[in-house]
């Protein structure tokens, strides 16, 4: 382990006024979304709407990372340039999933454990060759009738600090996503202590399998009530949940909190990043995005109904980019949101 690779890639992808885009959707969860829209999923397809994302002018003063998938990290630009090689060419870190996905934990029904540390060792040292200098790996974390239970809390935890110890073993930076999921009508009470809990628990794992705080980057979900909840939060009140609990758990060691979206609206996660960058007092870790849909949302519908439509398609995503950079220092508004968007369709 080289801890000043680390900290230096670390720091990179919480770099001032920067996020991460995720694009890693399996090519399971791609076609899901793919189908919603009316287009065929192929590895080609897959390939194309990929091309389009990262290849839009001007990403890299937003982005300092792309999360890919499996298949994506594997596959290329038209002109043949590996994805890799065409991000970091572009001044964006390229990273990968490497978790194969939440199956259901035994013994603990509606729970699930994340699969994927099974030669990880050699996964990691290839993706490492092929360019990747960060990974990612998602715990799934349901709220619901006596659940999580602390069984599905330990054995995740226990994943999630197994897999940052043999990425860093590699010199690649894991992001450690737990997520505690939005599905359900729970309180922002509850969302708050169980986002507690778990990042409590994965904190100790990290401690005891003797990962270095400082070359890792915290995923989390923001403190909301669930979707269902019919009492929504004003997005002050979501931005000073999330930071208490942060405050409360997460060591100031930690060099940045990149949040998911996880079905926000595009405005709410920018809003809600933005508040928390505005509240903060001094707050140890840069605060920033690692959103999947709210950033890719508007340039897939774009892109969906004509795949000719590149530019606007393009377009999309640097707005929505350029909005959740805005948030990073608690720049963003409605008006900037107005402004840009005006600004992109007068091209
Ligand atoms: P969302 O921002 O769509 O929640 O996705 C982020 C992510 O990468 C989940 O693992």
């Amino acid at each position: 382990m080289n801890r000043e690779v680390l900290a230096e890639v670390a720091a990179q992808l919480v770099g001032e006024g920067k996020g991460v885009l995720a694009a890693d959707e399996s090519s399971p969860t791609l076609t899901k979304r793919f189908d919603s829209l009316g287009v065929t999923s192929t590895e080609e397809s897959r390939r194309s709407y990929r091309e389009m994302l990262f290849s839009t002018p001007g990403l890299s003063r937003f982005i300092s990372g792309v999360i890919m998938y499996d298949e994506t990290i594997h596959q290329s630009v038209a002109d043949g340039t590996p994805f890799p090689s065409f991000l970091a060419g572009s001044g964006i870190l390229p990273g990968i999933k490497v978790d194969t996905g939440a199956k259901p934990l035994a013994g603990a029904p509606h729970e699930t454990v994340t699969e994927g540390l099974d030669g990880l060792r050699d996964r990691l040292s290839h993706y490492r060759d092929i360019g990747a200098r960060f990974a990612k790996w998602r715990a799934v974390i349901a709220i619901g009738d006596g659940i999580p239970s602390g069984y599905c809390l330990h054995t995740n935890a226990h994943a999630l600090a197994r897999y940052a110890a043999l990425c860093q073993e590699a010199n690649i930076v894991p992001i450690v996503e737990p997520e505690v999921m939005m599905e359900g009508d729970h309180s922002l009470e509850t969302c708050l202590m169980t986002t507690t809990e778990t990042l409590k628990k994965v904190f100790d794992e990290l401690h005891d399998q003797r990962v270095f705080l400082g070359g890792i980057i915290l995923k989390a979900n923001m403190v909301l009530p669930g979707k269902d909840c019919p009492e929504q939060a004003p997005v002050e009140e979501v931005a000073a949940a999330t930071i208490s609990c942060m405050r409360a758990v997460v060591p100031a060691e930690v060099p940045g909190i990149a949040f998911l979206s996880g079905g926000q609206t595009d405005e709410d996660a920018s809003a809600h990043l933005n508040a928390m960058n505005r509240t903060k007092q001094r707050s140890p870790w840069q605060l920033t995005f690692s959103y999947a849909r709210a950033l890719q949302g508007p340039a897939l519908r774009i892109w969906a109904a004509d795949q000719t439509a590149i530019e606007q398609a393009q377009q999309a995503l640097h707005h929505r980019a350029k909005m959740n950079s805005l948030a990073r220092s608690g720049r963003y508004s409605a008006e900037a949101e107005k402004l840009d968007d005006v600004a992109a369709h007068a091209h």
